[in-house]
């Protein structure tokens, strides 16, 4: 008989099923033993009665969190008995037979209730697996899982093409500290894990994809916060032959369909994004990514918001000039000429638009410098020498004197997005195996040690 799912049972309701599964709690009463019943679809309550003789012996065995299988009969319960916190609660399964697939250790924590926020992270991380059986990170896995597909299904209707880029990569100045990677092959020389795909989705626009997408992952080695990790995912996007308003036109509409589709409760706070520049959000609230909501105390609102006309430009402590936050970006076309003459250099805004939910920055990007001398003049102007600008970026201005396509596109924190539509505080809760606020995996015990002989090939002398 084929198994079915859990769920499935109240389809059955008078039929013979085999459900497999895991024991959430076991409880006897008299001569007869019940269990909650979990599989990936929810729970159901099990029955092992005593003219079963040989189910009811083996069920006595059961502990929590064994791994079974199950042959019962779906018994609809009296009216009087139905439960109705439970999905499946009209129902109950008469256990017919029933085999121990593996048993279980008592867990280090409690699977089946919901516990308090307070148990130590530590070790729900060292045992994400368990961790992973509760019905919150099924959920928010579940969830993270629809917010995908519903990105790809839109995108792939739009005509965009998913390409892969290269995890082994080149540094790059964007901003945060890279994770390097040494080259066996090249004694002393280093691949970087990519902060982003940037340079080479636009790369990709030069070869003519014209519409891109990739859920890429990121690597930026900050320090963790509730809302980062040295390891993320981004909804990755550029298109060729756009301005500002195409792109955030675009990008509004993917959003709006993405929640439509995957979390169909939610209210939004505004039927269109409102869009407010860097100045006048500052003036209003201080912020750059403020939360609008009406009400902030309700999980099921959302509010969008685009914050434009970032400054291109700031000062660093040593009074130098840093972008703020790309350096591929366009000034906006009034303002290109100052870039060009480098000229009110602290007075030009760039073409940066970052979107904003419920005061979480969930994405941004810009149009690009598609022209070889612009992006040169950002360079200068944030102090690179015409060494430093060969080294670093002459494959971005080789690669742009060949017909390069007008071009931007958006980068969305897909894990801030998913965390955000489940309601969650962090992003570690929408993440399968996260890394701890310190960097490490506990489970997998990472980073760690390694033998001599990887060292030796590699060229590195610890120190
Ligand atoms: P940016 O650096 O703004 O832009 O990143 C885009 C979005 O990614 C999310 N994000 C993060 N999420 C979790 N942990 C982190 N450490 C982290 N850092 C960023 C944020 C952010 O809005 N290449 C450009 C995009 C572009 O211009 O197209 C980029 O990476 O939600």
């Amino acid at each position: 008989m084929e198994r079915i799912s859990i769920l499935d049972t109240l389809n059955h309701v008078g039929e013979e099923v085999v459900l497999k599964g895991w024991v959430n709690t076991r409880r006897k009463m008299g001569k007869m033993i019940f269990i909650d019943f979990r599989d990936r679809s929810g729970v159901c309550q099990v029955i092992f009665l005593p003219n079963h003789a040989e189910a009811l012996e083996e069920a006595k065995k059961l502990g929590v969190e064994y791994c079974i299988e199950l042959k019962g009969m779906v018994n609809q319960r009296p009216e009087k008995q139905v439960n109705k916190d439970l999905a499946t609660g009209t129902v109950e399964i008469e256990a017919l037979e029933l085999k121990i697939l593996s048993e279980s250790e008592t867990p280090p924590f409690e699977i089946e209730d919901e516990f308090k926020e307070e148990v130590n992270e530590e070790l729900r991380l060292k045992h994400r697996y368990l961790d992973l059986r509760r019905e919150r990170m099924q959920k928010n896995l579940i969830l993270r899982h629809n917010v995908a597909k519903s990105m790809r299904e839109y995108l792939y209707e739009q005509d965009f093409m998913e390409v892969e880029t290269p995890i082994l990569t080149k540094s790059t100045p964007e901003g945060a500290r890279d994770f390097l990677v040494p080259s066996r092959n090249y004694p002393k020389k280093f691949y970087a894990l990519p902060q982003s795909p940037q340079q080479y989705k636009q790369l990709l626009m030069v070869g003519g994809i014209e519409k891109y997408f990739q859920i890429s992952r990121c690597f930026r080695d900050e320090d963790a916060r509730g809302d980062r990790q040295p390891e993320f995912t981004q909804l990755d996007i550029e298109m060729s032959f756009v301005e500002r308003d195409d792109v955030i036109v675009a990008m509004e509409e993917l959003i709006t369909q993405v929640v439509k589709v995957v979390a169909p409760e939610k209210k939004l706070t505004f039927s269109t994004m409102p869009r407010k520049t860097y100045q006048e959000v500052m003036d209003e609230y201080g912020v750059d990514r403020p939360d609008l909501r009406e009400n902030k105390e309700d999980p099921n609102e959302l509010a969008f918001l685009w914050v434009t006309d970032f400054p291109f430009f700031e000062k660093t402590e040593d009074d130098k000039w840093t972008f703020t936050h790309n350096p591929f970006s366009a000034a906006i076309p009034d303002h290109h000429e100052w870039l060009m003459q480098k000229e009110n250099i602290g007075d030009i805004i760039t073409t940066q638009y970052d979107m904003v939910l419920n005061g979480f920055e969930i994405g941004g990007g810009s149009i690009r410098n598609h022209q070889p001398e612009a992006l040169k003049k950002v360079l200068e102007i944030i102090g690179y020498s015409d060494e430093e600008i060969q080294a670093n970026f002459g494959h971005m201005l080789e690669a742009f004197k060949y017909g390069t396509p007008p071009h931007g596109g958006i980068a969305f924190g897909l894990d801030r997005l998913v965390a955000v539509l489940a309601g969650e505080q962090g992003i570690r809760d929408v993440i399968a195996f996260p890394k701890t606020l310190e960097g490490r995996d506990p489970m997998m015990d990472s980073p760690s040690d390694v033998d001599q002989e990887q060292l030796d090939e590699l060229s590195i002398k610890l120190v």
